[in-house]
C-alpha cells in the first residue's frame, strides 16, 4: 500500500516542515510540530463494502424537526442518564479514564445490554480475546462459580475481535453491520499507510475522524475508549473532544470503590450530568441513590463532619466533608485539601482566621470529601468552613443539618443556584434542617418538612449549624 505523504506543522505558527523537529525554526516554540497528512484519505478511503456515501441534500429544516429523535434504549440506567437517555444511532461517544479506573469493564457491560437487542462489536486493542473473554464470564457469573470455559449467557450477537489497524476493523464492520461499535483504545487503533506510531497526534486523529464518518454515514454508534494523560485530557490532541459528539470521563480514586462518570460534552444532552458507580466483584454496579451510600458510614455528632449539598449536572448529591485540626508541630502550618480545591480551602482559612476570629495560623488544616469525591461547587463553601470550624472548637454540627452557601471575602454567605432541588434531596433523605444563604425573592417556596434557616454572614451560619449554639466565634 503506498504510504500516505505527511508533513509536520508548528502548532503555534504554521510553519512546515518535511521532517519531525522538536523547535520550530520560525517561531522557536519547542515541541510544537505535529504530523499531518498532506494528501488525505483518497487512500484507504475506497468506499467501504456495503456501506453507502450518502451525497448530502438540503432538506426543509420543518421536514427535519417532524423526525422523531430515535435513540437505543440502554437498560443500564446511570449510564444513560449521563447520555441524555438512549444511545442516539450514528453518534460517536468517546470514555476517558485513568488506566485501570473501569473503562473496559463498564463498556463490556454495555457491550452485554446492547448485544440483547442487536449486532454488537467490541475491538479489542488492549487485550487477547482470552482475557476478555474471562472478563465476561466474570461478569455473568453467578454466585455459583461457573463450570463451562465459554460464557453460557453472553448474547450470540455479540462479537469480539483482537485488532488494531482501523481498516480491518472498518471490514469486520462492514461485514457484520453492527448496531454497536466498541473501540478499545482509540490510542491503538492506527492506519497503515501513516508512517507515525500508534497513539501519536495524527494517528489519534485520523482514525477518529474516519470512525466519526463511518458513524455519521451509516447510524453506527461508535464508542471510543480513551486514555487520560498525566495533565488530565485524552490522550492525543483536544481536537478529538471537538469531533466526538459526547465526551465522557470515568473518574474515582484509585483505593475507592465509587466511579464517577461525568459528561463534559454532549451534543445530545445536558452536560456536567453524572452517573454513579461502584466497582464490584462482579463489574461496575449502578448506585441509583448516591447520596445514601456517601452518607451511610458517617459517625453523628462527631465533630468535623458536615454535610453539603452539591448539585453535579442536574442531580444533587449529599456529601460529607471531614474537616480537621491540629496544632502544628514546627514551623509552616499546613494545609491539605482532599476532594477539594485547595486555594478554595486557603480562602477559607483566611476568612474564618479574620472574619470569626478563628486561631488557624498554627494549626495545621486538613479536608477531606468522603468516597473519593471531588466537589468544585462553591456551593460547599459553607460545609467546608463548618467542617473547620467544628473541628476547631471541638463541637459537633447538629446531626441533621445540611449547609449550603458560598463564602464570600468578607466572611458574607453568598446565594448559589438551585436551592429548591437542593432542599428537596436534603429532606428525602431525612434532614430536617438547612442553612442557606438569604434570599431575596420569595420565589419558590421552601420544602413544609424542613426546618430551612437563612443566614446572611458565616458567623451567623455557623451560629445556627454548631451544637451549642451562638458563640460559635470563639
Ligand atoms: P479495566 O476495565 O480493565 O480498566 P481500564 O479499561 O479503565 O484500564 O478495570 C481494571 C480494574 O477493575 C482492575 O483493577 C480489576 C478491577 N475489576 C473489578 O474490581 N471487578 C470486576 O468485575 C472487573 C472486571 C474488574
Ligand atoms: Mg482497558
Amino acid at each position: 500500500m503506498p504510504k500516505l505523504r505527511s508533513q509536520f506543522v508548528c502548532q503555534q505558527c504554521g510553519r512546515t516542515s518535511p521532517r519531525e523537529l522538536g523547535r520550530c525554526p520560525q517561531c522557536g516554540a519547542w515541541n510544537s510540530l505535529v504530523e499531518e497528512v498532506v494528501a488525505p484519505p483518497e487512500a484507504g478511503g475506497k468506499p467501504l463494502r456495503g456501506l453507502s456515501t450518502a451525497a448530502s441534500e438540503p432538506r426543509p429544516l420543518l421536514e427535519l424537526e417532524a423526525l422523531e429523535e430515535e435513540r437505543l434504549p440502554l437498560p443500564m440506567g446511570e449510564f444513560a442518564r449521563v447520555l441524555g437517555g438512549g444511545i442516539v444511532p450514528g453518534s460517536v461517544v468517546l470514555i476517558g479514564g485513568d488506566p485501570g479506573v473501569g473503562k473496559s469493564t463498564l463498556l463490556l457491560q454495555v457491550a452485554l445490554e446492547m448485544a440483547q437487542q442487536g449486532v454488537v462489536l467490541y475491538v479489542s486493542g488492549e487485550e487477547s480475546q482470552r482475557q476478555i473473554r474471562l472478563r465476561a464470564r466474570r461478569l455473568l457469573s453467578d454466585s455459583q462459580p461457573q463450570t463451562a470455559s465459554t460464557v453460557r449467557s453472553a448474547p450470540p450477537t455479540l462479537y469480539l475481535v483482537t485488532e488494531t489497524q482501523l481498516p480491518r476493523i472498518l471490514e469486520h464492520v462492514a461485514a457484520l453491520r453492527p448496531r454497536l461499535l466498541i473501540v478499545d483504545s482509540i490510542q491503538t487503533t492506527y492506519l497503515p499507510e501513516l508512517e507515525s506510531t500508534a497513539g501519536s497526534v495524527s494517528q489519534v486523529r485520523e482514525c477518529a475522524s474516519r470512525l466519526c464518518e463511518l458513524a455519521k454515514t451509516t447510524g453506527i454508534s461508535v464508542f471510543l475508549i480513551g486514555h487520560v494523560t498525566k495533565e488530565g485530557t485524552i490522550a492525543g490532541p483536544r481536537v478529538l473532544e471537538h469531533m466526538v459528539d459526547t465526551v465522557l470521563y470515568l473518574e474515582g480514586e484509585r483505593f475507592q470503590s465509587y466511579r464517577l462518570l461525568r459528561s463534559v460534552k454532549n451534543r445530545f444532552g445536558a452536560t456536567s450530568e453524572v452517573g454513579v458507580f461502584e466497582m464490584g466483584e462482579r463489574g461496575m454496579v449502578e448506585v441509583p441513590n448516591p447520596s445514601q451510600a456517601f452518607l451511610a458510614e458517617r459517625v453523628v455528632n462527631a465533630p468535623g463532619s458536615a454535610i453539603a449539598v452539591t448539585l453535579e449536572g442536574t442531580r444533587p448529591l449529599l456529601v460529607e466533608i471531614q474537616g480537621l485540626t491540629s496544632p502544628t508541630p514546627f514551623g509552616n502550618p499546613r494545609r491539605t485539601a482532599n476532594g477539594v480545591d485547595l486555594n478554595r480551602l486557603l480562602l477559607i482559612c483566611a476568612v474564618l482566621t479574620r472574619r470569626l476570629g478563628l486561631r488557624l495560623g498554627d494549626q495545621d488544616v486538613f479536608v477531606n470529601v468522603i468516597g473519593g469525591l471531588t466537589v468544585e461547587e462553591p456551593a460547599a463553601d459553607l460545609a467546608i468552613a463548618a467542617a473547620i470550624a467544628s473541628s476547631y472548637q471541638n463541637r459537633p454540627l447538629r446531626a441533621e443539618v445540611v449547609l449550603i452557601g458560598e463564602v464570600g471575602l468578607s466572611g458574607e454567605l453568598r446565594r448559589v443556584g438551585q436551592i429548591g432541588v437542593r432542599l428537596r434531596e436534603a429532606a428525602a433523605l431525612g434532614f430536617r434542617a438547612a442553612v442557606v444563604p438569604r434570599r431575596l425573592g420569595r420565589s419558590e417556596p421552601y420544602p413544609d418538612d424542613l426546618e430551612v434557616i437563612e443566614a446572611r454572614s458565616l458567623r451567623e451560619a455557623l451560629a445556627a449549624a454548631l451544637v451549642g449554639g451562638t458563640e460559635a466565634s470563639s
